[in-house]
């Protein structure tokens, strides 16, 4: 039904991905797993790890101080790095609890679990002087543009900079029903109910006019327009930020330094076929899935950038100018990848405008932000802000084609537009995506080597 979207997810499956060798002939799109995996590990991944620790990149402003506006009940949890759910501090030390059975380890002894993750929770807000003096160059730069669409957050005294780099996305310790409330309420964004197609649901209510009960359900069955689109793209990124989670985790903490690595038996917990009973299989794909969602928009992308006159403002002309050059470098490799998809085929069973649809997305993302407002762990909101804004950022992108297309050669601050925090969460999400992509192929190494 929804056409070309799943032509190479049925190959994944089949392969099996964790348990037996990845070999996936995906022959309709002339994609298979190796070539994606070769393709971003060799070519895309160092690159946007690069792109990422450049001054225009490394800096996300982002408001990390809004309340939660959906469950009251966590609202007395107002410090920035509380609400990590209580727990009793009989609770095993994570130091043993991680597998690791260093007795001796400091925090293993010292530290109850929810002491520890609301420390590994915690931003490190620490900017330069320089910086911050760069920062409001940037905002007088910035406020010069022309922006079509501007997020809460964007404009809220309470945004700040956060360096990335100084706040790694890894395991937090953050987990139990707290999050798991907040990434079921995701989930549950995933059915769109379009106004330009309202009906009641009530299949008794008048204005249900002469439909037979099976047209009605029929009907009713189309409401939920891109389900499943939606749904893949939200997995997709549950994914990757659970193998980030995973490969980051951490080992051993004693004596003032910490170890952080890949956690196989995590690993295993949310990926392995047999025990996740086939779901891990499922993520997985789902994770590739999003890639090359993102993917396609940055292709789709590249021509905004390309235009001379476009700059990725830091203030400092050389500095700039080589952070230029690596995107497009990065553009070109993706250009010259041929496993691109049609998203044209996404949304063809329905006749709804890309317009339309592209308002139903951007006010899904714009909720899914909100509900991130919720999540108790900073650096986990930090991330999962910046990842949704980065999703975001590149379905924008993708229903905006003709926008693209039509950019005036000659004139800035005209047709489509991107802010600055958009761009950043669009690249740093995809090297996220990138990164997820590159620690796949360790974990299925390391996999190897433990069987
Ligand atoms: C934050 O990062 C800086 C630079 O790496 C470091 O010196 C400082 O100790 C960190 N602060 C905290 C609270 O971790
Ligand atoms: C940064 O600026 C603050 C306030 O302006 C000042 O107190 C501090 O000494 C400065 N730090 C450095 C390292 O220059
Ligand atoms: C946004 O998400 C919340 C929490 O899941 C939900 O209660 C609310 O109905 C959603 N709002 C819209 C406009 O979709």
């Amino acid at each position: 039904m929804l056409g070309g979207i799943y032509f190479f997810l049925p190959f994944l499956a089949l392969s099996g991905l964790i348990n037996s060798e990845l070999t996936g002939v995906l022959d309709d799109c002339f994609c298979d797993v190796e070539s994606i995996d070769v393709f971003n590990n060799l070519k895309i991944y160092p690159r946007v790890r690069k792109l990422t620790e450049r001054a225009y990149f490394r800096y996300y402003r982002v408001n990390l101080k809004r309340p939660c506006p959906f469950w009251p009940d966590d609202g007395h949890c107002a410090i920035k790095d509380c609400h990590v759910e209580p727990c009793p501090e009989s609770k095993i030390p994570v130091g043993i609890k991680s597998g690791n059975y260093n007795k001796y380890s400091q925090a293993a002894n010292t530290m109850s679990e929810c002491e520890q993750a609301k420390e590994l929770g915690a931003i490190n807000s620490t900017l330069s002087n320089k910086s911050k003096e760069a920062f409001a160059d940037w905002a007088r730069h910035d406020d010069a543009q022309d922006h079509f669409c501007e997020l809460d957050d964007e404009t809220s005294p309470d945004a700040e900079y956060v360096d990335l780099l100084l706040n790694p996305e890894r395991f937090t310790g953050y987990k139990g029903p707290s999050a798991w409330r907040v990434w079921n309420s995701i989930y549950e964004e995933n059915c769109f109910k379009p106004r330009s197609v309202y009906r009641p649901l009530n299949p008794l209510a008048p204005s249900r006019g002469d439909d037979d009960g099976e047209g009605f359900y029929k009907w009713l069955e189309g409401l939920c327009l891109e389900k499943r689109v939606f749904y893949r793209l939200i997995s997709g990124l549950h994914s990757s930020i659970n193998i980030h989670l995973c490969a980051e985790y951490l080992l051993d903490e004693g004596w003032g330094r910490s170890v952080w690595g890949p956690n196989i038996r995590e690993f295993r917990q949310r990926f392995d076929t047999a025990e996740t009973k086939g779901e891990g299989t499922r993520r997985l794909k789902n994770l590739y899935f999003l890639y090359l969602i993102e993917l396609r928009a940055l292709y789709k992308v590249a021509p905004y950038f390309e235009r001379a006159f476009v700059n990725l403002y830091t203030g400092n002309a050389r500095e700039d100018g080589a952070t230029k050059d690596l995107l497009l470098q990065i553009f070109n490799e993706i250009k010259a990848f041929p496993m691109h998809f049609d998203e044209k085929s996404m949304f063809a069973g329905h006749k709804i405008e890309a317009k339309t649809l592209k308002e139903e997305f951007r006010l899904h993302f714009k909720n899914i932000s909100k509900i991130m407002d919720c999540v108790g762990c900073s650096k986990c909101r930090l991330w999962g802000k910046l990842q949704t804004q980065g999703l975001g950022t590149a379905l924008k992108i993708l229903f905006s084609e003709k926008e693209i297309k039509n950019l005036p050669e000659h004139s800035p601050s005209k047709g489509f537009q991107l802010t600055r925090q958009e761009i950043v969460a669009l690249l740093n999400g995809f090297g996220r995506l990138s990164t997820s992509i590159y620690q796949l192929h360790n974990f299925r190494q390391l996999l190897k080597e433990n069987r």
